[in-house]
């Protein structure tokens, strides 16, 4: 007999049927018995009546534990009283892997586990259907942007995640031992996205791991994180890749509603509301507005988290969007290989996205004439003859370019106004955690 998943049982009214999955409650009475089952398209009440359940399968149910892999052959019914509209009365029920208890963590909806705990036991926990369905939206989110970047003339690559050189400011980089010698583990994609515009796809994606050497214990960064890079050639300018990430963004918030309705509803995700437009403030407006309301920063200072928060809450206020994209950031707090301004040598053709007060993505026009390219990395106290294949790009005919980067994680965490950005990764690296 084939078996019958939850989500179908309705079609199946008052016919036999097989169900297989994890027992999530048990109710044991002495002539009826109840036992929730769960699979992985949600959980159904199943009940054994002394009278018509198997009297083996019956007495079977008194051994069974939470968690616990059975298959059950029964009968739909439809029953108004229970919270499913229906019931499914088991006829013969099979053990077939008997889970140990006590359960090392509590799954059940009504947990207060702490994260930490939960992700030492992370497939016990992915097993709650509110948990699972973080990395079903999650799945949902990595295929709309694929399909937006496929359907938009961009081509996914893949590249090396061993490298010998980092080239973003400010992320310091993992060395690895590479028979010998001292290898690092990928900080972005950055040279080698940059390489394949030169190579001729003109526009590339690619979403693969990023490793970042940073001991930040916060909510919102891990020293692993999933990169969502890009890079298009022929742009005018940065203005050009903020208009393809606005409409990627406006096409996944729109997709998502769509696609992942079911799991959104079951976290009770309140809807985005999207603006017209993205507003876009510089750098220096940004901290005009901020000033006003107190808040002071130095001409080549990066905004704090704090500030970020507050100029999201401003631009709220005023512009009714839960996105900002902050451009022309300060030369000194960006990479080397961004284009400075033309009217403003002190800042380059940059930008930051927020989403509600936190960066969810960085991109920027490149630098692509070669003697600019080098100055600049001299200024930035790094050696472009030691940055060879690097420099090549430049030398046999680069076009004008400009991509950006965000993390999965990050973007999960904040579309669905999770509190930590670990509860949006299955299996999350920082600082303190390397397994399981
Ligand atoms: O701002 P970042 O460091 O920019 C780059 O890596 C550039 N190569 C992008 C470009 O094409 N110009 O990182 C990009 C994004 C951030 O906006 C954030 O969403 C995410 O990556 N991110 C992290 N996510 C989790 N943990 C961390 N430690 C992260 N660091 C960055
Ligand atoms: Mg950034």
């Amino acid at each position: 007999m084939k078996r019958t998943l939850i989500k179908d049982l309705k079609e199946h009214l008052n016919k036999e049927v097989l169900l297989q999955g994890w027992i999530e409650e048990l109710r044991n009475l002495s002539k009826i018995k109840f036992l929730i089952l769960r699979d992985r398209t949600g959980n159904m009440q199943t009940i054994a009546l002394k009278a018509e359940t198997d009297a083996d399968s019956f007495s079977l149910i008194d051994s069974l534990t939470k968690e616990s892999v059975v298959e059950i052959m029964g009968t739909p019914k439809e029953n108004k009283t229970s919270h499913w509209g229906i019931e499914v009365l088991i006829k013969k029920l099979v053990v077939i892997s008997k889970s140990a208890t006590p359960l090392p963590v509590d799954n059940t909806d009504k947990s207060q586990t702490h994260i930490e705990k939960r992700i030492d036991h992370r497939f016990l926990d992915t097993r709650n259907l509110k948990v699972q369905a973080i990395f079903k939206i999650r799945s949902k989110i990595a295929r709309i942007i694929t399909c937006f970047f496929d359907e938009n003339g961009f081509t996914n690559i893949n590249t090396p995640k061993l490298t010998t050189i980092g080239v973003e400011s400010g992320a310091e980089l993992f060395i690895v031992d590479y028979f010998g010698k001292p290898a690092y583990l990928a900080q972005s994609p950055q040279i080698y996205k940059q390489m394949f515009v030169a190579g001729g796809f003109e526009r590339v994606y690619e979403i693969a791991p990023v490793f970042r050497a940073e001991k930040s214990h916060t909510v919102r960064h891990l020293t692993e994180f999933t990169g969502v890079d890009f890079e298009m050639g022929f742009i005018n300018d940065h203005h050009e890749v903020m208009d393809l990430i606005e409409s990627m963004f406006f096409d996944l918030v729109r997709n998502l509603e769509k696609e992942a309705a079911v799991e959104l509803e079951l976290l009770g995700v309140v809807k985005h509301t999207l603006p017209s437009k993205i507003p876009r403030l510089t750098m220096e407006e940004a901290k005009k507005l901020l000033l006003a309301k107190g808040k002071k920063y130095a001409a080549d200072e990066d905004l704090d988290p704090e500030g970020e928060k507050l100029i999201s809450e401003i631009v709220k206020e005023r512009y009714k969007s839960e996105f900002v994209f902050i451009t022309l950031f300060p030369w000194a707090v960006k990479p080397f290989y961004q284009m400075k301004d033309e009217k403003n040598k002190k800042v380059t053709k940059s930008f930051d996205l927020l989403l509600n007060g936190v960066e969810i993505c960085s991109g920027s026009q490149r630098e692509h004439r070669l003697e600019v390219w080098r100055q600049q990395a001299k200024e930035k106290s790094l050696d472009p003859e030691a940055m060879k294949e690097y420099m090549e790009l430049f030398q046999y005919g680069m076009p004008p370019h400009g991509g950006a980067g965000f993390g999965l994680d990050r973007i999960t965490q904040r579309l669905l106004g999770l509190d930590n950005i670990r509860e949006a990764v299955l299996l999350p690296r920082d600082p303190e955690r390397l397994r399981p």
